[in-house]
């Protein structure tokens, strides 16, 4: 039996394909794996388990950035050399972080703040890790840039971030949203983020194609199209897919 990954993850908008796996073989362990396994991506692992296909990962961890890291590179030619600020809410192991690190923050003055509890999300696979483990490899592969405060790790929940952050505007070019994937919790970080996001800056969403299987208020897309509703106006689309991208005017 042979299944593909582009039927898989057709419905993924400004995903390359080519970085998946084109095809797999019954009972044949996949060497690198593209898929994003939990949430939206454990149907497409029970689809893989159920044609005996071993979903196998890059690390002990599952990379969550892998299959969307082409919508980065699409939004942000890289690398980016001038004075770059960047917020990531919801950070796992740094998959995201990594990327940012390398390719956004050339110049000297180049920051990327990290925001995390490191304790998960009340969702299945996020169960079954070790939270401790997840915060230790953010750490170790971090760690040239959290050195030298390029990167700024908060352990704390995004709500307790934002009430910490000193109220100053126009700080950030980039807000990525990735933490608490309910409706409300989107929503509220996304309110949260608007002003503080430079106009001209760009605020990307994950997971707005995700189902959780027990009701649009588990789920980002109800918070998006919320923010949507009221926020639009002060924003131009960029791409609306798996993920949602926007510039602020
Ligand atoms: C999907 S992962 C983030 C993946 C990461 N953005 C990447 O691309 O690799 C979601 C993370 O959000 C964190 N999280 C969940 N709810 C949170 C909250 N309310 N505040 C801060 N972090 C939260 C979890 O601990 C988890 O590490």
């Amino acid at each position: 039996m042979r299944i593909s990954c582009a039927s898989l993850l057709s419905s993924k908008v400004g995903v390359d394909t080519e970085d998946c796996v084109d095809e797999g073989t019954e009972g044949e362990e996949v060497g690198h794996t593209p898929y994003r396994v939990g949430r939206g991506h454990r149907r497409i692992r029970q689809s893989l388990t159920d044609f005996g296909i071993v979903v196998t990962y890059m690390s002990d961890f599952p990379n969550w950035f892998q299959t969307i890291e082409s919508n980065f590179r699409h939004v942000f030619p890289v690398p980016v050399e001038t004075e770059f600020h960047a917020l990531q809410l919801g950070v796992f192991t740094g998959d995201a972080s990594l990327w940012i690190a390398e390719n956004l923050l050339r110049h000297p003055d180049s920051t990327l703040t990290d925001v995390d509890t490191w304790q998960g999300s009340d969702e299945t696979p996020h169960h079954e890790l070790d939270f401790g483990k997840v915060e230790a490899f953010y750490d170790a592969r971090l760690a040239p840039w959290l050195s030298t405060a390029t990167v700024e790790k908060n352990k704390m929940t995004t709500r307790e971030w934002f009430r910490s952050f000193p109220t100053i505007t126009d700080a950030f070019d980039l807000i990525y949203i990735d933490a608490d994937h309910t409706a409300a919790g989107v929503l509220e970080d996304a309110v949260n983020a608007h002003p503080l996001l430079k106009s001209g800056g760009v605020l990307a969403f994950d997971d707005y194609g995700w189902t959780s299987g027990i009701g649009v208020h588990e789920e980002p897309r109800l918070g998006i199209d919320a923010f949507l509703a009221v926020y639009g106006n002060k924003y131009e689309t960029i791409g609306v897919g798996w993920q949602v991208w926007l510039r602020k005017l």
